[in-house]
């Protein structure tokens, strides 16, 4: 083999090396102009065959073409291969994970701060083993009054405390009348919470035309008022804090008798007084927050269920009923009632 012959033969080997392991496109193309090129040594030779021996030419004229045509189809066969590799790389670099949680979180919203007072109440309860119950926000006035013992001329069925929607229909004014809608529903022992909305014509700092109240009724055999201290002081323990005592003072409802208001101790001063010796403004110097009414279920309640098992002679019980917002304000230092309907961002943030 001449020498021209054996450095055609060289350079195709060098270059055949060369070309499959070309890591990229780029480099390939390098490559092309490096063996290929009109500068490359191989086409030089090819263009040089005219000037050899006559009996070189023919041999290093096919190994030169054949030289070239080689390494165009191996650049070729690479460049595809590069071509395949390549987007498989960007595909996977480029891949989007949509099982991963949108950026940035958004942020989550929480309860009114009602109704996470609503629900804290009806757990403690809940863990007493009451249930809870339901009635309707609108209402008819045998519920609302008549069978809860109210006088026909009782002041608060007055138009201008109460909301009518007929002669025989209001807007609920308590949550008491559920109380006669539970016994209905199931005879004793009953034991039962009845959270929900009511209506009154009021409206300032203090009262607003609707608010929330959780009525409570308990009806067994020797049910006492001891029984409804104890559950009271579970509630207040639960909602204001382990140290809590509560007071009874005596009331008067139309619902119940013996009838009582019921204080619990300030959870921010001590008997009245601040740590710093000055007058407490949440109790407002007595030591003591009055959150609700309660008492012994009248017989006269009774009697309008004596028929779904309430008989006064067997069963006793005691009732309670307690607002809301009053719960919330006190234990968050509320000043306005309005706020909690306000719907102001800021204000419910806080909580
Ligand atoms: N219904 C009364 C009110 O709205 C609150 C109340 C007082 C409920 C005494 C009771 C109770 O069950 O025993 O002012």
């Amino acid at each position: 083999m001449s020498a021209t012959a054996e450095r055609i033969a060289a350079l195709r080997a060098e270059a055949e090396d060369a070309i499959a392991d070309a890591p990229s496109t780029a480099q390939l193309e390098q490559l092309r102009v490096t063996y290929l090129g009109r500068k490359a040594e191989l086409p030089n030779l090819l263009r040089e065959v005219s000037q050899l021996p006559a009996e070189e030419r023919a041999q290093v004229g096919r190994a030169a073409n054949e030289a070239r045509q080689a390494l165009e189809r191996l650049i070729e066969r690479r460049a595809r291969e590069l071509d395949a590799s390549e987007l498989q790389e960007r595909l996977e670099a480029d891949r989007v994970d949509v099982t991963l949680p949108g950026a940035p979180p958004q942020p989550v919203g929480h309860h009114h701060l009602l109704s996470a007072t609503r629900r804290e109440m009806e757990d403690v309860f809940l863990g007493l083993g009451f249930s809870i119950a339901e009635g309707p926000e609108i209402e008819r006035v045998y519920y609302n009054f008549d069978a809860l013992n109210h006088d026909p001329t009782h002041p608060a069925r007055a138009r201008t405390d109460t909301f009518y929607v007929s002669e025989e229909v209001v807007l609920r004014t308590h949550t008491s009348p559920v109380q006669i809608r539970a016994m209905e529903a199931a005879p004793p022992p009953l034991y039962a919470i009845m959270p929900g909305r009511v209506y009154r014509p009021d409206s300032d700092a203090t009262h607003t035309p609707q608010f929330h109240q959780l009525e409570g009724l308990a009806v067994d055999e020797d049910v006492t008022l001891a029984d409804l201290k104890g559950t009271l002081l579970a509630f207040a323990r639960g909602i204001f804090g382990e140290g809590r005592e509560v007071l009874m003072r005596p009331h008067y409802f139309p619902f119940t008798e013996p009838s009582v208001e019921v204080d619990v101790s300030c959870f921010a001063c001590a008997r009245g007084t601040r740590p710093d010796g000055s007058r407490c403004s949440l109790c407002k110097g007595s030591g003591w927050l009055e959150v609700l009414g309660a008492g012994m279920v009248h017989p006269n309640v009774f009697s309008h269920v004596r028929e779904h098992g309430y008989d006064p002679e067997r069963v006793q019980g005691f009732a309670f009923g307690m607002g809301i917002e009053r719960i919330a304000m006190l234990k968050h230092g509320i000043p306005d009632l309005r706020l909690f309907f306000d719907n102001d961002v800021r204000f419910l943030e806080q909580f």
